[in-house]
């Protein structure tokens, strides 16, 4: 196994049960000596856990939802995940750009050339050999169809912003991970989420294990 930083984001509407999967990814990772950095979007550092509150509670439109999740986004990339990476640390983030792709592109149909734009202006970072916009190097998709995530999360807790949209919503955030999954296949796995929960965790190591990150 090299010694190189591993991204790898995890995405998916929610309801998708990815939390639980992480933590366990997090442990056998550990196990194996590597140094972990678990985290999330929006959010990671105080600042941008501030604006993950604005953006979770406060009603906005979808520009300064996008604007207010990019800007989130800088900060952590900044501080926490280059950094991460340079020690070569495997960084496990509980969403990434993807999700903006997803509810500001497809959930409330902002544009996504701006989103394209936004994404390579605060994704471009320096290394050594030279500029390049930084992206996960595997970005696992937790596919649920809309309706199971609906009856997952009633009653679970009170809901934010986005947990009380409609199904409708979430069936267009579902279409904008697949549009995304079609664009960069190489980078996406798709687990298909209605499944027994071990059977989705035997998918998810399968995927790392097949990137020769796990024994
Ligand atoms: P979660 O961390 O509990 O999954 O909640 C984060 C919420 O924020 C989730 O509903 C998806 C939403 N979100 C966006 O709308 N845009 C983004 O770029 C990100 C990272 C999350």
């Amino acid at each position: 196994m090299s010694n190189n930083g591993i991204f790898i984001s995890f995405e998916g509407i929610d309801g998708a049960g990815k939390s639980t999967h992480i933590d366990a990814l997090k442990q056998i990772f550990a196990a194996q000596g590597r140094a972990v950095t678990q985290t999330r979007e929006p959010g990671g550092t105080p600042l941008a856990e501030k604006l993950r509150t604005l953006v979770l509670l406060d009603p906005m439109d979808a520009m300064t939802e996008a604007l207010l999740v990019f800007a989130a986004r800088r900060d952590h990339l900044q501080q926490v995940i280059e950094p991460a990476l340079a020690r070569g640390d495997v960084v496990l983030c509980d969403r990434f750009t993807d999700a903006t792709f997803a509810y500001q592109g497809g959930g409330r149909g902002f544009d996504h050339e701006t989103l394209t734009y936004l994404e390579r202006l605060v994704q471009t970072t320096r290394t050594l050999e030279g500029f390049f916009v930084r992206q996960p190097d595997l970005t696992i998709w937790f596919d649920l169809a809309p309706q199971i995530a609906a009856e997952r999360l009633a009653g679970a807790r009170v809901p934010d912003k986005f947990e009380s949209q409609p199904v409708e919503f979430f069936a267009r955030v579902r279409a904008g991970y697949q549009a995304r999954l079609e664009s960069q296949p190489k980078r996406f796995a798709r687990i298909e989420a209605d499944q027994s929960r071990t059977a989705v965790w035997q998918d998810l190591l399968a995927t790392v294990q097949q990137r020769k990150w796990l024994p």
